[in-house]
């Protein structure tokens, strides 16, 4: 990787040019108050057009680079048998050295079949954390999940490197109380998403796959936030520190019984896929994918992403690519640190973390803090956050809560597409609000979905604290953006 050195303040360093733009829009908050309430106060129904910096999620929208555009002109159309799909089985098979490959539209398809062949009921699946698609998926199935990330992992302010790691002796003590039969698999999640992006250490996967192994229970990485994962075993792990991002990669992947993932965000495009080892099981899943996805040869993909995916596989192996999120995140979360406003530490990939429960410690979380904190951020600054917390669960079948164990508005910074003057306006804008974060009030459901229902679920201010929230920014900053 490029080693550079400054003669003063160290910034996080574009190795790549901006060679096609979009304009951004910048509403004035009157017309952001109004779009806010239009989409009932839930980040996800805000039009992309209403939104000047959008941190919503990577999923989909990391920059692309000239060669994945070249690429997508050169895929190859075909229902059955597409030369593209043999160069992304071939490419995978090259990154991963796994045996076989199934395509599928995205990452929660893979969770869809892989649930369908592995989860029955009773069944359990241990791993470092959930992520929303992935708990749905299981809890269809009538499996359930254990959750067995270390205790720090769930601590918002560490400097530990691997916040991801799963406990070992928590693993050994889920599969005595259930029994070996009983564990459908153990997924490690790189880059765990919900606890702030923090990622897995080569060390503890080995770990685990000796566990997996001795008891005979299959063995499953989520490579979805692989990426930012290889980079922090790269420079957080010091096994890893002469190794290539390809040599790293080979390690982890060589642990596994299975690798799926989401394009969306591995490979910079747009889609999924499932890489297994054992024939039997490929075989099972195999006959879901006509069923759910599309012919085999490409899964509900456009050939075009498949081809993308294929240069943008090959572009995670390196260096100067995948440091861009890392660095800018970095710069992001020390940033805000310094100023004393609470963030997941230390920074990981993804994003940036609020820590909605310091952040606004004044409100209980049955009135959801990372929503109204992710709602209050783009009322005054045209940025939309995504919330991460209690809002993000789902109910117990009894209609109780789960109270998530952090409220977090995560601030994704998709790789290589906002600037450091971007970000700058974003630390700027979150530090205002951190100053009136008194005049944040909480939310309350109009309309509550049974399943996912942060997606479109619509919601109210309790009271007129976004009114004071408006009037105090308009004192501040008069009729400017
Ligand atoms: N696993 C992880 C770790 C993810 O972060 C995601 C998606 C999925 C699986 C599902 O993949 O979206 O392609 O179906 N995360 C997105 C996000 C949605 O915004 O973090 P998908």
């Amino acid at each position: 990787m490029a080693q550079v050195k400054f003669f003063g303040e160290a910034v996080p360093l574009e190795m790549h040019k901006v060679r096609i733009v979009q304009k951004l829009n910048l509403l004035p908050i009157d017309q952001r108050h109004k779009a806010l309430s239009v989409a009932g106060n839930n980040t996800f129904l805000l039009q992309n057009a209403d939104v000047f910096l959008d941190m919503l999620t990577d999923s989909g929208v990391n920059a692309m680079s000239d060669q994945q555009l070249a690429a997508m002109m050169v895929a190859d159309d075909a229902y059955a048998g597409s030369a593209t799909y043999t160069r992304l089985d071939a490419k995978l098979r090259e990154i991963f050295g796994t045996d076989y490959f199934l395509p599928a539209h995205q990452g929660r398809a893979c969770e869809h079949i892989l649930a369908k062949v592995l989860v029955t009921p009773g069944s359990v699946v241990a791993m470092n954390y959930h992520f929303t698609t992935t708990k749905a998926h299981i809890t269809l199935q009538g499996g359930v999940i254990e959750e067995l990330v270390a205790d720090v992992g769930l601590e918002v302010n560490s400097t530990l490197p691997f916040k991801g790691d799963i406990d070992v002796a928590k693993l050994e003590a889920v599969i005595k109380k259930y029994g070996a039969d009983k564990i459908a698999f153990v997924r490690v999640e790189s880059g765990t998403n919900l606890i702030g992006g923090q990622p897995v250490s080569l060390q503890n996967m080995t770990e685990l796959r000796k566990v997996c192994s001795h008891y005979g229970i299959p063995y499953v990485l989520d490579a979805s936030l692989l990426a930012d994962n290889l980079y922090f075993n790269k420079t957080r792990e010091d096994s890893c520190k002469n190794l290539s991002i390809r040599e790293i990669t080979r390690k982890v992947a060589d642990l596994f019984d299975v690798i799926y993932f989401s394009a969306r965000k591995l490979g910079c495009a747009r889609g999924g896929g499932i890489c297994i080892r054992d024939k039997e099981l490929y075989l099972k899943m195999r006959g879901l994918v006509p069923l759910y996805e599309g012919f085999l040869t490409y899964g509900g993909m456009s050939v075009r992403e498949m081809e993308a995916m294929v240069v943008g596989l090959d572009e995670t192996m390196d260096e100067d690519m995948i440091s861009q999120g890392p660095l800018f995140i970095a710069a992001m979360v020390n940033d805000l640190d310094r100023r004393g406003i609470p963030v997941i530490t230390p920074p990981g990939g993804l994003g940036c973390h609020l820590d909605a429960k310091r952040f606004v410690d004044h409100l209980p979380q049955s009135q959801y803090p990372a929503g109204a904190l992710a709602a209050a951020l783009y009322l005054v600054s045209g940025i939309r956050g995504m919330e991460r917390g209690t809002l993000s669960e789902q109910r117990e079948p009894d209609g109780r809560e789960v109270f998530a164990n952090m409220e977090l508005v995560r601030l994704a910074l998709p790789r290589r597409v906002f600037t450091l003057s971007q970000v700058k306006y974003a630390v700027d804008r979150i530090a205002w609000l951190h100053e009136n974060r008194k005049l944040i009030g909480g939310l309350e459901f109009i309309e509550e979905p049974a399943i996912l229902r942060f997606f479109y679920g619509l919601l109210k201010p309790v009271s007129d604290w976004q009114d004071k929230l408006v009037a105090k920014f308009r004192a501040d900053f008069g009729d400017s953006l």
